[in-house]
């Protein structure tokens, strides 16, 4: 089989995580769990969350600035900007917009895409296509996600999961052999109950009674997307290996979306990748929905993990459901 030829290659990223942390421990004075049980069930230590007034277009734009800064890119020479994000800073604008007001990217095109979890990964591959058509020169891919604000803090089955941040990269057109070999994506909207919002969007208002009921806030049917994250995460990554031409054995890291370390784990093992080969911080962060992979991805590149030529394979599940994998060569 042709190897494909990298058509845009990632040349620079940032992260930014909120200073404040919440620990296990601080979680055992809020609802019915224990540290134990959090980290043997998913491997979670801690995770930060927003200050009060701190949104997902504030944090966009501190990791977006980084990545900027490391690629040494402008913010006037973005051409597009996509922002993947679950908790929109408001319904109208996009965040995306207001991202681009905080940068000054005043160039570019901005749009939210919303894909949950793997709105990052979606967002690579609607930018890869924008530049690899010849719209432009220069994207900018920004994942922020202010989980605590969507979370139900009385609901200890999802409450313990989630943390907030923000992770950004900057793309160019390839021009020595690094860059996306390949990837695939899919969605399943049949599935949407199992994790999902009831209320607050146009549908279902924001009211008193939606208040009330907690409707606005997250509802997971967590063993059922446990099962489900596992099945299509293996599927797309033996996918995206084979349309790289590339086996598991050639991956030298895998970076998975971080929501629980026995995911990661049922994954790796799946795909043929033993786990010193795949890199993961939900330990510290918690599920960062689509912000996990990118910031995962700034802290490899910042300890030079990374060397050229190296294969990596990035790999995603949310809501919606939706899920994809990526393999790029470093
Ligand atoms: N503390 C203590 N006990 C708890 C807690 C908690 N925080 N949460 C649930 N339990 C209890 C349950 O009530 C249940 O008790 P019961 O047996 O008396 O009914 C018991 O623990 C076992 O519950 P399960 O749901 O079977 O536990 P499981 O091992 O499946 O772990 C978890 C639950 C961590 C939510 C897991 O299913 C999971 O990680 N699912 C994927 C969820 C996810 O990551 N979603 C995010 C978006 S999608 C994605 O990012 C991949």
């Amino acid at each position: 089989m042709k190897k494909p030829q990298p058509a845009v290659e990632i040349v620079g990223t940032g992260r930014y995580v909120p200073e404040k942390t919440l620990t296990n421990h601080d979680l055992e004075a809020m609802v019915e769990t224990s540290d134990q049980w959090i980290r043997e069930r998913t491997g979670i230590h801690e995770r930060h969350i927003a200050a009060e007034g701190e949104g997902a277009a504030h944090m966009a734009a501190k990791a977006a600035a980084c990545a900027m800064e490391r690629a040494g890119v402008e913010a006037g020479e973005g051409d597009v900007l996509i922002l993947s994000t679950a908790t929109p800073d408001r319904l109208l604008p996009s965040t995306a917009c207001d991202t681009q007001a905080l940068l000054g990217a005043d160039h570019a095109l901005a749009f939210d895409l919303g894909a949950a979890c793997s709105g990052w990964l979606y967002g690579l591959t609607v930018a890869e296509s924008y530049l690899a058509s010849g719209k432009g020169e220069v994207a900018l891919v920004i994942a922020s996600e202010k989980m605590s604000a969507i979370v139900d803090w009385t609901d200890r089955t999802t409450c313990v999961l989630f943390g907030d941040g923000a992770g950004a990269a900057v793309l160019r057109p390839s021009s020595d052999g690094r860059g996306i070999l390949s990837s695939h994506h899919r969605s399943d909207g049949s599935l949407a109950e199992l994790l999902y919002r009831p209320a607050g969007g146009a549908m279902l208002p924001m009211d008193q009674g939606v208040l009330d009921r907690g409707e606005h806030l997250v509802r997971m049917a967590g063993r059922e997307v446990f099962r489900s994250a596992v099945r299509n995460m293996a599927d797309a990554a033996e996918h995206a290996l084979r349309e790289a031409g590339i086996t598991g054995a050639d991956v030298d890291l895998m970076i998975p979306h971080q929501a629980n370390v026995r995911i990661i784990e049922a994954t790796a093992r799946y795909a043929g990748i033993p786990m010193d080969r795949v890199y993961a911080n939900v330990d510290r962060y918690g599920n960062m929905s689509s912000a996990s992979i990118p910031v995962a991805l700034d802290e490899v590149l910042e300890k030079g993990i990374l060397e050229p030529g190296m294969h990596v394979l990035m790999v995603a599940f949310g809501a919606g459901l939706t899920w994809g994998a990526m393999t790029f060569r470093w």
